[in-house]
């Protein structure tokens, strides 16, 4: 049996390891496969091309979360992401917002293995139709692919983030405007963005999603 080496440690939770001469981004994680990626040894393979933010972390940024915070998740699907995000939150936990009922379906098996995530099929756009579930949290994470996703991302944050809180906003320009140079959508988002939050760094997920960005953003 090969064994997994441990290249480097990213943040809680999250390595890049070698496993049979290839390396992986993976979280830690004592739970079964979710959406067909690898398991091996107490690691769960994320792939970059499924996954915008292991696409932003192989790309080199890293946000720091630790393991006791709160996100709210805006665009859960069918889960890909909150499962390796769960992996790291060992002491927090996720709401996560779909309003997807297909999706929905795959994503409540993955909550109802994981005491971490509260799944809610809702629209992010009305976040007063959760505000009495939802409490106070330390991040939001938003990957919608909506035209108005700035402005359903501010509307989040009035509600739920604390203030010094943070942000990850993922926006592909071609859900924002289909004809537009990618670069003048991507200007047009930030400036948007500035309007309520400070940035602290965007960048490219090029090679895993081409015209996309991911902005990371604080309150
Ligand atoms: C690109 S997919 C998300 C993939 C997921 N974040 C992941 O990495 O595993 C976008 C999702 O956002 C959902 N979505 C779009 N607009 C929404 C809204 N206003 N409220 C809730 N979910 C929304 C879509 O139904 C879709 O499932």
């Amino acid at each position: 049996m090969t064994d997994v080496e441990i290249l480097k440690q990213i943040t809680h939770n999250v390595f890049l390891v070698r496993y049979e001469n290839r390396e992986f981004l993976v979280t830690k994680s004592k739970f079964k496969p979710h959406y067909g990626e690898r398991k091996f040894s107490d690691f769960r393979e994320w792939i970059p091309y499924r996954s915008k933010l292991a696409a932003m972390i192989l790309n080199g940024y890293t946000v720091d979360f630790r393991p006791e915070i709160k996100i709210l998740y805006l665009g859960a699907a069918s889960g890909t992401t909150v499962s390796h995000l769960s992996d790291i939150l060992e002491k927090g936990h996720i709401y996560a917002i779909e309003y997807s009922a297909r999706p929905f379906k795959k994503f409540l098996e993955l909550a109802l293995e994981r005491k971490n995530i509260i799944p809610l099929l809702k629209d992010a756009s009305r976040p007063e139709e959760y505000a009495g579930i939802v409490e106070e949290v330390d991040f939001i994470y938003q990957d919608i692919a909506q035209k108005n996703q700035s402005e359903i991302f501010a509307k989040n944050a009035e509600f739920f983030l604390k203030k010094g809180g943070g942000g990850l906003i993922m926006v592909k320009a071609r859900s924002i405007d289909s004809v537009a140079e990618p670069s003048e959508v991507f200007k047009r988002v930030l400036s948007e963005l500035e309007r309520s939050f400070s940035i602290v760094k965007y960048g490219k997920l090029d090679p895993y999603h081409k015209d996309h960005i991911f902005v990371h953003v604080e309150f």
